[in-house]
């Protein structure tokens, strides 16, 4: 068999191409639908997850190299002429289609590639050596949200397009018993040629329509209701592409309230986690909290007592799972709090000492912050590092390899005194 095509049949370069990208793409979509599909409670569930993601991810970028690999030799071959040129509505919606693919073999894998490498956070890794991030695309939540959804309604279309291509194939199969499966499949024999064809303006019209399917899901996807709730909301259906959310200054600020008595109030603030999770850090905060705060500004001296609500925790796409039994069970230890003295240390460096109690666990712990006091105005942050195991948090998480021990705690406030 030649290398090249002819005007009566596909030669072997184009039909490798043919045959191992159509089981390369059909081998994502079923990966990617099993690995969305997986349970993701414990440790072991989890690493199924991302190993499965890994696998989805690595078989796409082999797909995307290939596909414009073979769009490179495409565009210097023939193309076999079509056995009925005659029957032009069935030839043009064929090419649409091919066009359609074409297209969706790169789009794809390109939109899954992007929505990783935005992802702040993505834990299960494409299997290559070149790095996970891509330069130029800026980690943000949503920027990856955005091709999320593309690559969510994407494969849908891509999957109408095989199936409108397959049934075509069996079609001529079939039905019009011709060689058109088998000029790409097969030996076509001693076909005759097939009749020139002139229609180059119904071409150029199906290439146009193959590739606007792509624009409108591109323009579609984004507008579809929950798509932009992606890796973040979807729960069950985003489990390995952790878009950590940081609570944003102006949720937490409403959300945030004092008691009367409170000296300082506080104004704006953010309260941050951030836990290591299948080799990335995965970032979220609490939204809501109570925090009743005296400090003299001249002894430095004072007292702090925060009630956090583990309800309005958001963690990447674990969010549920980090609220669930495993982890801080919100169900049975609704809130995390924090009563503590502030004093400066040694140092000279202010500390607040108190108890922590997480998960219905109280631990002594120390969190030093800076201060900076303007007239009635406060800014304060600091940051602490917690062992989850102190507080049984993710017991059966007996190793670091899923979800790390170490968890940062950080917060930033503003306040204005009383
Ligand atoms: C798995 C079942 C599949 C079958 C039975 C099949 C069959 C065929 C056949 C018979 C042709 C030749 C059509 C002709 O000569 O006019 C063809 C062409 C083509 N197929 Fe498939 N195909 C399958 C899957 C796929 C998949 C999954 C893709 C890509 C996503 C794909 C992309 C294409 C493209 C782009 C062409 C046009 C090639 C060209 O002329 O440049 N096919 N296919
Ligand atoms: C041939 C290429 C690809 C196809 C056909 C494909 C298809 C799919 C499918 C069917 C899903 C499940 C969607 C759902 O259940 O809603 C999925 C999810 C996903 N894919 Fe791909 N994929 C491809 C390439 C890639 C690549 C190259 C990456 C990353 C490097 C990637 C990353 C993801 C991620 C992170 C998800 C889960 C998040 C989400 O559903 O938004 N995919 N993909």
């Amino acid at each position: 068999m030649k290398a090249v095509n002819d005007t009566r049949s596909y030669g072997w370069v184009s039909r490798i191409f043919h045959w191992s990208i159509a089981a390369l793409i059909l081998t994502a979509i079923g990966l990617g639908l099993y690995a969305n599909a997986l349970p993701h409670e414990t440790q072991d569930e989890l690493q199924l997850v991302f190993a499965a993601f890994s696998i989805h991810k690595t078989v796409g970028m082999v797909t995307l190299f290939l596909a414009l690999a073979r769009i490179l030799w495409a565009i210097g071959q023939i193309k076999p002429r079509p056995l009925h040129p005659e029957r032009r509505l069935e030839t043009w919606a064929a090419e649409v289609v091919h066009w359609g693919l074409y297209a969706g073999m790169v789009v794809m894998p390109l939109s899954g590639w992007l929505l990783h490498a935005a992802a702040p956070g993505a834990f299960s890794r494409i299997i290559w050596p070149f790095g996970q991030r891509l330069p130029g695309v800026p980690e943000s939540m949503d920027l990856s949200n955005a091709f999320a959804a593309f690559h969510a309604s994407g494969w849908w279309v891509l999957a109408a397009l095989i199936v409108l291509h397959v049934g075509g194939a069996l079609k001529h199969m079939i039905i019009d018993r011709d060689a058109t499966l088998a000029r790409m499949a097969g030996n076509p024999g001693r076909v005759p040629e097939p009749p020139q064809q002139h229609h180059r303006a119904s071409a150029i019209l199906a290439a146009i329509t193959g590739l606007l399917i792509w624009v409108a899901v591109a323009i579609g996807s984004q507008y579809l209701p929950g798509a932009e709730a992606e890796p973040e909301t979807s729960g069950q259906a985003q489990p390995a592409e952790t878009a950590p959310a940081t609570v944003q200054e102006d949720q937490a600020a409403t959300t945030d309230t004092q008691a009367a008595s409170s000296a300082w109030v506080v104004e704006t603030g953010t309260l941050r986690i951030a836990v290591n999770q299948g080799g990335s850090t995965v970032e979220g905060g609490f939204a809501t909290r109570q925090a009743q705060i005296d400090y003299d500004p001249d002894s430095r001296e004072g007292s702090v007592d925060v009630t956090i609500d583990i309800a309005s925790l958001t963690l990447g796409a674990v969010s549920d799972n980090a609220k669930g039994p495993e982890f801080l069970n919100a169900a049975a230890f609704p809130e995390a709090r924090f009563q503590a003295v502030i004093a400066p240390s040694e140092g000279d460096q202010l500390v607040a000492r108190g108890d922590l109690t997480i998960a219905g666990q109280s631990v002594p712990a120390e969190l030093p912050f800076d201060l900076v006091i303007d007239g009635d105005q406060a800014a304060a942050s600091g940051k602490l590092t917690i062992d989850r195991r102190d507080f049984g948090v993710g017991q059966t998480y007996a190793d670091e390899s899923t979800v790390g021990f170490a968890v940062d705690i950080g917060f930033d406030l503003t306040a204005i005194r009383q």
